[in-house]
């Protein structure tokens, strides 16, 4: 056994130590350990840490979508009962930044640059007395306009840019393929703006200790957080703390810094004690990052045979001016099927609306839904199986820039996929199948998601009574982070789970990789088993055998020619500490590393009304190593209940006169509740990637999204043959183009 040369992953780290270990727990079903105390109501999240002398602030947002601020009346609040202070500071109204160590963009306070944007801060000594007097709060504007700028790139005034996060991909001659086709399809989609909908709202408690900045507050990667807010109040990073053990869910949304965290920090500074500020669920709406919506033109071009000669996806996304963001829609169109003529394009349409960013799987979500409802559409044009289509398409390696694939189990999830649902039943043609007053249906749609790694590390101490300690920043977000990254450190130390505590959420620990892109349990998981690589060094040293030969089990150490001996005695009353650490190298541009799999769905479409109802779903999915059984099967059940909400109900309204979000609460903004959630089926195919990590597991967070909606449109079109190429499908698309209830095959039984 050897330590890496270098904790940049430069090559494929082929050991597979995981599968060496003895301990059995890698992999296994295992419960959260932090699960008691979420679902008793004692694991403390932001809002709920008690500070003493803590006071409450409250947002205030534009209300306008363009202008400026001319006068904030602070003296008509401040004499309510209880009101401290009303405070209104630029660094607190301007956008969180959304790239990496990026400068925000420095701003007039007073400038308005969409109905929501934050534009003061209300501090009393109740919510209640905050609440009130922010809603009384008199804001005055001028160059007041509507909703200058709609989703229109042919409106008049509207700036229409080339993302500088992505380049076209440009090959061959498509218009040419286009023509040369025996089968093709130009299709335009689109798909509405979403909202990230965690169940936590954005919260803050700001304290200072001198110069030094505690927040406990709810965020996704506490590293990245602490520069974006030493950046925003010009602090050096030393100077600030972040604490969030538990978080309520992200989706994207808490991946930055949000605008409470600010102004609740700058309350804190100039108020010179603790100041919470805690979101309602409409400001989480109307102000933290949304999913852009798009506008998806594909072509597909193939020959006689059913393979694609061409493939062209071009989008249109939204964002505010100057922000750097574009949803990637065409991410994973670039790798999953062949077409060597292509054009994948994404262009961002510059509009008033909050500011677009990361929404779980960001591009695949959007992208996978859209292109396999296309390659739905020309199966039918060739009459082929879409399965057999998609399994026709996959190419060697990655089209245009000729890279390898790492692994890919596409066919097998759509084959194992295919049996466990019963796609055989299927009938080719739309409106077959009928069950009282519905039609029924099937679709399939192809899953992938790149995989990522971001650099990480985590410190993992073997303590003299033989227990270990996972430390890192590294955040929960109801992923499993706490299991997983116990389970590595159990399986390489050769420990039970009770005897593996792991501390996560504070940078005061490591840095870890933070939740976000589904890179946290690969990137942080890493450093936690090369930090154990290196206490197996010590172990074998101290028992004297070879790393190679060292067996840990259960708290014992055996190998080579030496007795077997309780890790305690080893230790002989010292722990030992190692931190691990992993960077992205060259395995990241060598290799084409996605996660994949298969979405089959059975819906059924009321034959009157239109109303879609999904009756089952079953996802097959292949992502490297499975690290926790139970939490992956989460991860992919959840991403199919979102698949649900994207095709049928989740949609952002903006008011077209004023540019406000009308459905800004989960009364209006409509996520799948359990009524509209069948039985799903979740199908695990174990692989190993070691080009990915050395834990050869890929990334499975956000898979589950990642074309679920596309298959959820197919099926609907084989129920009722209505292709409606505007998600979500809600009734009113659906019903003008309804069959004749009455008509053939309206009286086949199901
Ligand atoms: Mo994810 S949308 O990168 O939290």
């Amino acid at each position: 056994m050897h330590l890496p040369l270098s904790d940049m992953y430069n090559q494929p780290d082929e050991r597979n130590l995981l599968d060496q270990m003895r301990q059995g727990v890698i992999g296994q079903p295992l419960d959260r350990p932090e699960g008691p105390l979420k679902v008793s109501g004692t694991a403390t999240y932001a809002a709920e840490w008690r500070i003493d002398g803590c006071v409450e602030g409250v947002l205030v947002l534009a209300g306008i979508a363009q202008g400026q601020v001319s006068k904030i009346d602070r003296d008509a609040v401040l004499s309510r009962e209880g009101v401290i202070a009303v405070i209104a500071d630029p660094a607190m109204t301007r956008r969180p930044a959304q790239g990496m160590a990026a400068k925000a963009p420095q701003q007039d306070a007073a400038k308005v640059e969409y109905f929501g944007q934050p534009v003061a801060l209300v501090v009393a000594q109740t919510f209640e007395q905050a609440r009130d007097a922010a809603l009384a709060l008199p804001i005055y504007y001028t160059d007041a306009e509507g909703d200058p700028v709609p989703f229109d790139p042919a409106a008049p005034g509207v700036k229409v840019e080339a993302p500088s996060s992505s380049k076209p991909v440009e090959g061959g001659d498509l218009d040419q393929a286009m023509q040369d086709a025996a089968f093709s399809v130009d299709v335009e989609y689109d798909t509405p703006g979403h909202a990230s909908a965690a169940m936590e709202p954005h919260a803050t408690i700001a304290q200072w200790q001198g110069d030094s900045l505690i927040l406990h507050g709810s965020y996704q990667m506490l590293s990245y957080n602490v520069k974006e807010i030493a950046d925003c109040l010009g602090l050096s990073t030393d100077k600030v703390r972040i604490i969030a053990p538990y978080v309520g869910g992200g989706f994207g949304s808490k991946l930055g810094i949000t605008h409470e965290a600010v102004a609740a920090a700058l309350a804190a500074r100039g108020l010179g004690r603790p100041v919470r500020v805690v979101m309602s669920r409409q400001q989480v709406f109307q102000t933290v990052i949304r999913r852009s919506e798009t506008r998806q033109r594909v072509r597909l071009a193939a020959d006689p045979a059913g393979r694609l000669i061409g493939l062209g996806h071009e989008a249109l996304v939204s964002n505010l001016p100057g922000e750097k963001f574009a949803e990637p829609v065409t991410q994973a169109t670039e790798f999953l099927y062949g077409g060597e003529n292509r054009l994948l394009k994404v262009e961002v349409v510059r509009i008033s609306r909050l500011t677009a960013g990361s929404v779980r799987a960001p591009g695949e979500a959007v992208g996978m839904q859209v292109l396999e409802a296309a390659m739905d559409e020309l199966a039918e044009k060739i009459g082929i199986d879409p399965i057999e289509l998609r399994k026709r398409n996959l190419p060697a390696e990655v089209p245009v820039a000729g890279t390898p694939y790492s692994s890919r189990m596409l066919t097998q999830a759509l084959e194992q996929g295919a049996e466990a649902f019963g796609w055989s039943a299927r009938q080719d043609r739309p409106c077959q199948t009928r069950d009282g007053d519905w039609w029924i249906g099937m679709g399939v749609a192809s899953a992938a998601r790149v995989n990522m790694m971001v650099p990480a590390k985590a410190k993992v101490t073997l303590t003299a009574d033989g227990s270990a300690v996972v430390e890192s920043d590294q955040t929960d977000i109801g992923t499993g982070s706490y299991a997983i990254l116990g389970q590595i450190a159990g399986e390489m130390l050769g420990l039970p789970m009770s005897r593996v505590d792991v501390k996560l959420g504070d940078t005061v620990h490591p840095a870890g990789a933070g939740s976000g892109g589904s890179f946290g349990a690969i990137s942080t998981g890493s450093a936690v088993m090369y930090a154990c690589e290196a206490i197996r060094a010590k172990l074998a040293k101290a028992l004297g055998c070879d790393a190679d030969a060292l067996v840990l089990k259960d708290g014992m150490a055996s190998g080579g020619n030496a007795p077997a001996r309780p890790l305690r005695d080893l230790l002989n009353g010292e722990d030992i500490a190692e931190t691990g650490t992993i960077k992205p190298g060259k395995t990241a541009k060598s290799f084409s590393q996605a996660s994949y799999g298969a979405f089959f769905a059975e819906v059924a479409v009321h034959a009157f009304t239109g109303e879609v109802r999904v009756r089952r779903m079953t996802g097959a999915f292949g992502f490297g190593r499975v690290l926790n059984a139970k939490t992956a099967r989460s991860q992919c059940l959840g991403g199919m209940v979102w698949g649900i909400g994207s095709a049928l109900t989740e949609e952002l309204a903006f008011d077209t006169r004023d540019g406000h979000l009308v459905n800004h609460d989960l009364a209006e903004y409509h996520v799948p509740v359990h009524a509209d959630v069948p039985a799903i089926e979740v199908i695990l195919l174990e692989e190993r990637d070691a080009a990915a990590s050395p834990l050869q597991a890929k990334g499975v967070g956000e898979l589950g999204i990642c074309g679920a909606a596309g298959a959820i449109a197919n099926a609907v079109y084989n129920a009722c043959g209505v292709r409606v190429r505007s998600f979500p499908l809600t009734l009113d698309k659906i019903l003008p183009a309804l069959p004749d209830p009455f008509a053939s095959g309206a009286d086949t039984a199901l």
